[in-house]
């Protein structure tokens, strides 16, 4: 009688217990699935593409070399287009460096600026040398290039960004654009090309 009292409960007690594991492993099993169809679904709607960076018209002026000290204007006109429907871009910081010869001679902070969806935003952009030092090859090259009258330099940009999709900010991340080999003219008269840019962030 003790016997069959005391087998009795778990008899009845193991099934209850083993419907009540499956009900809970298949509410997590479905909301496993759920989570994973909701950033499927998000992504697919979102369907994130690269932004996409060229650059074109460089001229300089007021181009004025002395003792290795150079003072010149750099004008560039940066296109940047944000081909997402749902993404729009902050841009909390920009920087853009003119290097030549891998040595920066020219550096500009542009103000921080939104970029709404499927947007094409045009900077112009000058850069400025101020009393730059150079070495004395590179101040050298330099003479030269004025004298062939336009000058060949890679225009790099930071910047601090953040994406919005709906209400919902990204944390910042770093932006870093390379527009490798753009041409500056010392007359702007010259029709210049447009030159893509890699983009990394
Ligand atoms: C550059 O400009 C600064 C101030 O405008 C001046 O003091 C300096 O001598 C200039 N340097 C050259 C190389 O012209
Ligand atoms: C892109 O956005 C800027 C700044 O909001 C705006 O001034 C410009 O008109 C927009 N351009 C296009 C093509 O939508
Ligand atoms: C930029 O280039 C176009 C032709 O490609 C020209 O019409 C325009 O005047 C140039 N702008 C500057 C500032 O040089």
């Amino acid at each position: 009688m003790a016997n069959s009292v005391s087998t009795q409960p778990p008899a009845a007690a193991t099934p209850g217990h083993s419907s009540l594991l499956r009900v809970i492993a298949m509410v997590i099993l479905a909301l496993i699935v759920l989570m994973g169809l909701a950033v499927l679904i998000t992504w697919l709607i979102i369907k994130p593409k690269q932004l996409v960076y060229t650059i074109e018209n460089g001229t300089v002026s007021n181009f004025n070399l002395n003792y290795n000290h150079l003072n010149a204007s750099f004008d560039f006109k940066i296109t940047v287009h944000n081909p997402n429907r749902r993404v729009s871009v902050y841009y909390d910081s920009f920087d853009v460096s003119l290097s030549y010869d891998d040595q920066t001679i020219a550096f500009n902070t542009l103000e921080p600026f939104h970029q709404p969806r499927r947007n094409v935003t045009q900077l112009e952009t000058k850069v400025e040398a101020r009393d730059a030092a150079l070495s004395g090859g590179l101040s050298k090259d330099l003479r030269h290039e004025k004298q062939s009258g336009k000058i060949q330099l890679d225009v790099r940009i930071k910047a601090r960004i953040r994406f919005k999709v709906g209400i919902w900010k990204t944390k910042h991340r770093t932006l870093r654009v390379l527009c490798p080999s753009v041409i500056a003219h010392f007359s702007s008269s010259k029709i210049s090309q447009r030159t893509y840019c890699d983009i990394d962030y």
